[in-house]
């Protein structure tokens, strides 16, 4: 379920008729969670049929794929289980497709995942497979294909740019910051994200917010935590070279300033969502009025809030910017405001006058906007990225 769904569920339950896509959702929802246990037999039965039916794909795929076996089809179920969200489905979609193409992934290929993706659940769903559910598939995974295909054929820009490590700064035992200098600059906007894939994980893409707004040297920071476990994020961290070659995919996401920035602003940032947002403060501070802008940087401990100094100290350079930091432990004399962000932000009113970007984990964003949403802030004033997975 998306951060939108979620926060839909919490703050307004539905007191109307389904629509006629709420209720493909529905059926698409209910036979998945059904087959949902066996998700390891299904996804080697959707990666078989795949490889069978194009054996051509399997070269797009991480040599092992025990690794992450069901990353795609995971992904599938949760893109497919959005359609009766199309305004926000669809450009996603669109920056989805430009984005598979860094891959190597054909417009027919897009059949044979399908066939495969049907054949997966309708094997593992047995006698619950109707043709009615049949046909919710169907329509919703044509939908999202179509997007998807539209879109990576009209794109003339390159699939890819290749980018050279030009500086990696180790910030603790988990973070480090990496630049990376392009050949050709990457075309994103401050507060979007990109995929990129380093040498020490061939084919293992993940996403990275770059933490500054384009320059023209074209260089660019990304923040990078190393996860429990992390195939990539733990390799980035420690194993970083300069001179190293990564790949980076072409930006996604929402996130950005609103051009008539006549309203103040509100930045919510917890983790490595500090990245987007300086990115997003570069880009202010370039304005030639910067709006009143207010941060509040989260974190479960003081040590989580990596980059605070350095907000802080453009926060005594610029008028323009106040900087909170949040904590979810006491800890004394920290000067930091204490509880979650979703506390901390609405103990301070409903921000209904503001523009608020908000970035993070998933349950984090969920969690701060489903309490703004109740506190009185607007939904239309709230921008954050809806369709990122955990
Ligand atoms: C839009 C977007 C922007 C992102 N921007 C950044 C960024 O700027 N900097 C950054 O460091 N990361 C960022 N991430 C997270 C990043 O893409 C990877 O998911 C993360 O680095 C883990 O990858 P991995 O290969 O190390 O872990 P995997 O091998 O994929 O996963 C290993 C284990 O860690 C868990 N896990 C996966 N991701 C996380 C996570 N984020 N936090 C905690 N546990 C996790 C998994 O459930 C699994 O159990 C972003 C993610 C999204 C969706
Ligand atoms: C039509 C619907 C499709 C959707 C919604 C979709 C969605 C996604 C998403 C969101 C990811 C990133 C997962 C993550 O990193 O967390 C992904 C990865 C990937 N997709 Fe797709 N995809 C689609 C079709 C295809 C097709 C047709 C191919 C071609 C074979 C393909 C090949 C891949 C590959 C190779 C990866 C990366 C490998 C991996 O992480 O497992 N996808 N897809």
């Amino acid at each position: 379920m998306t951060a939108d769904q979620l926060i839909a569920r919490d703050v307004a339950p539905p007191n109307r008729p389904a629509t006629e896509a709420e209720r493909t959702v529905e059926l698409i929802r209910a036979s998945f969670a059904a087959v949902e246990p066996q998700a390891d037999e299904l996804g080697k039965h959707f990666y078989s049929t795949l490889f069978t039916r194009a054996p051509e794909t399997r070269d797009l795929f991480p040599v092992n794929m025990e690794v992450q076996r069901s990353r795609l089809l995971r992904a599938l179920v949760h893109v497919v289980q959005m359609v009766d969200q199309p305004d926000d489905l669809v450009p996603f979609l669109q920056q989805l497709g430009r984005d598979h193409r860094k891959f190597g992934v054909l417009s027919q290929h897009y059949d044979a995942v399908g066939e495969a993706l049907l054949s997966a659940i309708a094997t593992y769903a047995g006698d619950a497979w109707t043709p009615e559910i049949e046909k919710a598939w169907v329509g919703a995974y044509g939908t999202v294909a179509n997007a998807m295909q539209q879109a990576a054929a009209a794109e003339r820009g390159p699939a890819s740019w290749m980018g050279r490590v030009v500086d990696h700064r180790r910030i603790g035992w988990d973070l480090a910051v990496v630049t990376i200098a392009t050949s050709e600059p990457v075309p994103y906007q401050a507060g979007q994200y990109v995929s990129v894939e380093t040498p020490h994980r061939p084919r293992l893409w993940r996403y990275l917010s770059p933490a500054n707004a384009p320059r023209r040297d074209g260089t660019i920071e990304f923040h990078v935590r190393a996860v429990e476990n992390g195939w990539v994020s733990r390799a980035v961290v420690a194993h970083t070279q300069v001179g190293e070659t990564w790949r980076i995919g072409p930006p996604m996401g929402r996130m950005a300033v609103p051009d008539n920035a006549d309203r103040e602003l509100l930045m919510i940032a917890g983790g490595t969502g500090v990245a987007p947002m300086k990115a997003l403060l570069d880009e202010v501070r370039r304005r030639p009025n910067p709006p009143r802008t207010q941060v509040f940087v989260g974190g479960r401990t003081w040590e989580d809030l990596y980059d605070f100094t350095a907000l802080r100290k453009l926060s005594y350079s610029e008028p323009w910017l106040d900087v909170i930091p949040v904590v979810e432990t006491e800890e004394e004399a920290s000067g930091a405001e204490t509880g979650t962000l979703a506390d901390v932000v609405t103990r301070y009113g409903a921000w209904a006058d503001h523009d608020v970007l908000v970035c993070g984990s998933p349950s984090m964003i969920r969690s701060t906007v489903s309490r703004m949403l109740v506190a009185g802030t607007p939904l239309d004033r709230i921008t954050y990225d809806p369709f990122t997975m955990d």
